[in-house]
């Protein structure tokens, strides 16, 4: 395969939306797909907003967010993504809907294309064994907010070709990313030490061990780290740190990684962090 030149990303949530705006500005064509027009409406919004906060800070020119902008599609059609070279699926951290989505776009894609999973636990070998060609399908890793962090996790499933993986590294690369390659176990290496430690601030917050605010000012100022747990649980989605714990959990068969109850009890509640306007904190719009 030549280098990809155009990127479809499946899924304009924060990740996708992140993704878009950060290939759009490295040069590639990008196609924008979610489940409705409006959702992908939103996304590019927010995508431009983001872009003329850079504007505003002198970071990029009016002419390169315009140019930025003029290279993203929105689409909801499937059969659009057959001219793309490689496809980032980006859709809520869900093993089922992803098979389905991910079987879908297999079927719609060019041959030589790759498939590229954003998943943040999921097993890439069991993603890759539900697709036709699983030697071109592999797991990319991206950090939120994608535009602000340089990391990308590259994880091989045990089908995954040395091209694929030569295709997604180079293509991070291309993106401005710096990779790191991680084994295909639950969690892969950031999410597998990160959201047990967040799942613990949790478990800390609901037996009264402190305040959330004073939680996090704890693990700021006593481990330097730029945001505490529980901000950073809201900004990540708490449904989507439930997920992943729920993945840790049933995969790694430890108790050590079960989900606090009050995790679980704030996404049944809706209160999914900064996404939704609430989570262990609140938002204004
Ligand atoms: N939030 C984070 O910090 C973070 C970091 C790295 C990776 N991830 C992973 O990225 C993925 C997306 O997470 P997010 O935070 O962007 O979630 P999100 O809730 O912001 O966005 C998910 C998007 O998927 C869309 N979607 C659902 N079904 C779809 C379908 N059939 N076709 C097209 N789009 C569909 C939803 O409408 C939504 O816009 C997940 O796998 C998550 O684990 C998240």
């Amino acid at each position: 395969m030549s280098e990809p030149k155009s990127i479809a990303v499946v899924g304009a949530g924060q990740m996708g939306s992140g993704i878009a705006s950060v290939a759009a500005g490295a040069g590639f064509s990008v196609l924008l797909r979610d489940v409705s027009p409006e959702l992908v409406e939103k996304a590019i919004q927010k995508i431009g907003q983001g872009l003329s906060k850079l504007v505003d800070k002198g970071k990029l020119s009016s002419d390169e967010r315009a140019a930025s902008l003029s290279r993203i599609k929105g689409s909801t059609e499937l059969a659009d993504v057959g001219a793309v070279d490689f496809v980032i699926e980006a859709v809520t951290e869900n093993e089922e809907l992803k098979k389905k989505i991910l079987r879908e776009l297999d079927g719609a894609m060019a041959e030589t294309a790759v498939l590229a999973s954003n998943t943040s636990s999921i097993s890439i070998t069991r993603l890759a064994a539900g697709t036709r060609k699983p030697e071109r399908f592999i797991g990319m890793h991206f950090m939120n907010p994608v535009p602000v962090m340089q990391l990308v996790e590259i994880i091989a499933g045990l089908q995954t070709s040395e091209h694929t993986l030569q295709a997604t590294r180079s293509l991070a690369e291309r993106m401005g990313k710096i990779t790191v390659r991680s084994d295909d176990q639950p969690g892969f290496i950031v999410n597998r030490i990160l959201v047990p430690m967040i799942n613990e601030a949790v478990f800390a917050l609901g037996e009264g061990l402190g305040s959330p605010e004073d939680i996090d000012k704890a693990m700021k100022l006593g481990t330097n780290q730029p945001m505490g747990p529980l901000a950073l649980a809201d900004f990540i989605g708490l449904d989507t740190c439930l997920a992943i714990m729920g993945v840790l959990h049933q995969n790694l068969g430890d108790d050590k990684y079960r989900p606090a109850p009050l995790l679980r009890r704030y996404v049944d509640a809706g209160w999914l962090g900064k996404k939704t306007g609430r989570g262990f904190y609140t938002y204004g719009a």
